[in-house]
């Protein structure tokens, strides 16, 4: 069969396995301040049926932006570098990230992608877009999908992001840009035209009559409607933005399609999240945001960014695999009479952390005897972020502290004073992306 002919047969396949699609379960694992945003942990199919069966999202989201695999047939990783004082020299451990490499080919891959746009679709707002972020390698395939499931009408725009990072080849033209597609759900579809500069010839004024002219250290220009070729760097090795996960887009170019396509205070959605790039630059844009990805290295790099940057809450939901934790804490808690007043002084100490198996941990086998002996001598070493909630009710999650690592050291204890306590919880995520979580009942104690 040739592959025009199999583009209809994926189509019905996928809509046939989209109509069967149960929701899956989801679980509050932290809520952060307010907890008005969702970053989730999952697979985004059975997540996009939970928002619209137990969230009744459906119809109501503004945005979708989704970066999935690009079919480039690699695996993707990051490297953890840690350092010792117990342990002379750490060599750097890749670990595994997320895999693009599909056993039965594109078939397989557009198959996965057409499922997930029958769902972004009934979760979008009519006034709504989705814009799906591909390289040469799918793009094309894609776009006749999608013109079957949004209406050809409904194509707005193919922008052109370009760049000058990554490699080149002898055999053809280096290969710089990213193909963006952009569809409206309806023809109400909300668009606000942005602009930009445009140099003038020689970089001279034209002095015509009626067009401002402005100038810059380049020369004069006028501003016109942005075109559809935009050119933004990569996120740079030494960029504040960087978190360190493979494929991380850099905010400059989700701001542009937010500004262009949302309000402030509406819903935006990335179902293949990865760092978290479109919750980071929607909660600075003061839009509401939803993140999902089905790595937890991917999460848990999503969770420091956006515990750290954002200026809304968020609740962390995992799915049933994660729920119970893939690691050991041992903490101490001992409370005292404070000093200063008639009140209590508790402190907590994380004392060590070990993954529940090194089933848990994705790196090859020749990286097992350095996170071992690094379990054996050192094991605060792998923790990543730590939380702490002080008036934990046994429900819900909200921590009070954290501590994220963003360099080679992390404080491992706290205090608090408070005129009594009663349970705290305490939450671990390791370099890994393991989430552990501990409660300790002081109420015996005092
Ligand atoms: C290209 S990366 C996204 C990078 C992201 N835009 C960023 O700026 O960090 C693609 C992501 O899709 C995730 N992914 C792949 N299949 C998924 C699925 N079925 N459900 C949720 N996430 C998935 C991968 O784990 C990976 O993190």
């Amino acid at each position: 069969m040739s592959f025009i002919a199999k583009l209809a047969k994926i189509i019905e396949d996928s809509r046939i396995e989209y109509q069967s699609l149960q929701s899956g379960s989801f679980f509050v694992s932290e809520k952060v301040r307010d907890g008005a945003n969702l970053l989730a942990h999952g697979d985004n199919a059975l997540f996009m049926k939970y928002l619209m069966e137990k969230q009744q999202l459906s119809g109501k989201i503004n945005l979708v932006y989704i970066d999935p695999p690009f079919f480039s047939k690699a695996n993707y990783g990051t490297e953890v570098k840690l350092s010792s004082e117990k342990i002379k020299k750490i060599p750097a451990i890749k670990q595994k990230a997320y895999h693009d490499l599909w056993e039965d080919g594109m078939e397989e891959y557009l198959r996965m992608l057409t499922v997930r746009f029958f769902l972004i679709k009934d979760l979008l707002a009519e006034e709504g877009c989705l814009w799906v972020h591909l390289d040469w390698h799918s793009v094309h395939y894609v776009k006749v999908i999608l013109d079957e499931i949004f209406g050809e009408k409904n194509f707005i725009n193919e922008i052109i992001w370009t760049y000058k990072s990554g490699g080149v080849s002898k055999n053809y033209f280096a290969r710089k840009h990213d193909n963006l597609l952009f569809y409206a759900k309806s023809p109400k579809y909300y668009f606000q035209a942005q602009q930009e500069k445009s140099y003038n010839r020689d970089f001279k004024p034209y002095r015509f009559k009626g067009v401002k002219e402005y100038k810059d250290e380049t020369g004069w220009y006028t501003m016109v409607n942005m075109k559809d070729v935009w050119q933004i760097n990569m996120v740079g090795r030494t960029s504040a933005e960087r978190t360190g996960y493979a494929t991380q887009k850099p905010e400059q170019l989700i701001e542009r399609i937010l500004e262009s396509c949302t309000k402030e205070g509406d819903l935006c959605a990335d179902f293949f999240g990865g760092s978290g790039t479109l919750a980071a630059a929607a909660d600075k844009m003061k839009r509401r945001w939803i993140s999902c990805d089905i790595g937890k290295l991917a999460v848990a790099n999503a969770h420091k960014r956006l515990v750290q940057g954002s200026r809304n809450g968020y609740l962390l939901l995992v799915d049933e695999k994660s729920r119970n934790g893939q690691g050991v804490l041992q903490v101490e808690a001992k409370t005292e009479p404070s000093d200063i007043s008639d009140k209590l002084e508790l402190t907590v100490e994380v004392k060590s952390y070990k993954p529940d198996s090194l089933a848990e941990v994705p790196v090859d086998e020749k990286y097992i005897p350095i996170v071992r002996n690094i379990i054996k001598n050192d094991s605060l070493q792998l923790v990543d972020y730590w939380s702490i909630d002080f008036d934990y009710d046994g429900i819900e999650y909200i921590p009070d502290l954290f501590f994220c690592k963003n360099g080679p050291a992390i404080p491992f204890t706290c205090r608090r004073t408070a005129a009594e306590f009663h349970k705290i919880g305490i939450m671990v995520i390791d370099v890994f992306g393991n989430r552990s979580f501990t409660v300790i009942d002081l109420e015996g104690e005092l």
